[in-house]
């Protein structure tokens, strides 16, 4: 049992056991935090943090989560900071940063290049998300959400919705999601479905049916998650594409009138306008709540592939 030494690439490789024994010990995390004091656990372990592109919630949770269990982190925020501005490859920064540290999360514009340090690296490569591809730890945080928030997640009606072309959140989520048992729904502009490779997969490995729509009113009123994602304006190959369909998807008041009482909405953050800021007051806003969920997932990550038991 465990993930000792693994990497964490896809959430494709992510058995179901895999993802209890992550939640089950998430939940022990969120208590050592809970109780206030500070935790040794991962002393004289360095975490590097590589990142390549933007990020606020990935990169400084995982840095919290290490600093939390006593461990320490060196990295980048920005590449252009780095040698990758001489023109050092990716193989070569990471055989590098490989002989400094214990554990690499990294992430990166081009799919596939979490893959590729794994084959350079001794250490562990965590994808904090590669281009569309691919978001594994997003998808533990989230299922640790759902698990939290609504008790289950085997039998719930989910709903992701918005960019799921290009968000590299839904392709992961969908994954565990149809592999926990829960009903999935999809609902985006014509222009953003979710691509063939994704929903195959899902129909391969789990045989699931899948609703397809293209308005958030289809789906509002009987989901028990609505997952919403921001149009992903940085991956469209045409700028005058994303200005078709920007805005097009939009959650306020008005259309929660029809959802039901316990719905809750889920957002990876950031958002731009997919949801009003007077949703944030409902009942129904849970995705702050999400992105703290963020800290116990990564503790509980970072320890698992260190091979550390909680
Ligand atoms: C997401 C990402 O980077 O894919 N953010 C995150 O990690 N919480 C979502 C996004 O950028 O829209």
């Amino acid at each position: 049992m465990g993930i000792k030494g693994r990497d964490i690439i896809t959430t494709h490789s992510l058995s179901k056991e895999d993802i209890e024994y992550i939640l089950s010990s998430s939940e022990k995390m969120q208590k050592l935090l809970e109780d206030g004091k500070s935790h040794e656990l991962l002393r004289g372990k360095i975490l590097a943090t590589l990142f390549f592109e933007p990020s606020t919630r990935t990169r400084l949770s995982f840095e919290s989560a290490m600093n939390r269990l006593g461990g320490s982190v060196i990295g980048f925020s920005e590449a252009s900071n780095t040698s990758v501005k001489k023109g050092e490859t990716l193989a070569d920064t990471i055989r590098t940063v490989d002989q400094y540290c214990d554990v690499i999360a990294m992430r990166h514009p081009i799919e596939g290049s979490a893959e590729l340090a794994a084959q350079f690296a001794k250490a562990p490569i965590i994808n904090g998300g590669d281009g569309a591809h691919a978001h594994p730890t997003q998808t533990l945080l989230d299922l640790y959400t759902i698990k939290k928030e609504m008790g289950k997640i085997e039998g719930l009606k989910i709903a992701l919705t918005g960019d799921l072309k290009y968000s590299r959140t839904a392709h992961s989520l969908s994954y565990s999601l149809a592999m926990l048992g829960a009903e999935l729904v999809f609902a985006s502009p014509e222009q953003l479905k979710m691509t063939e490779d994704f929903t195959s997969d899902l129909k391969r490995d789990f045989g699931v049916n899948i609703e397809e729509k293209t308005q958030l009113e289809d789906v509002i009123s009987d989901v028990d998650v609505l997952y919403v994602t921001r149009i992903q304006g940085e991956r469209f190959p045409e700028p005058a594409e994303y200005e078709k369909v920007k805005g097009l998807f939009k959650v306020d008041l008005e259309l929660l009138k029809k959802a039901k009482e316990d719905m809750m909405i889920m957002h990876p953050l950031p958002r731009v306008d997919e949801i009003h800021p007077s949703v944030d007051k409902t009942k129904h806003a849970r995705y702050f709540e999400q992105a703290f969920y963020g800290i116990p997932t990564r503790m509980a990550l970072i320890a698992g592939v260190l091979g550390v038991e909680v």
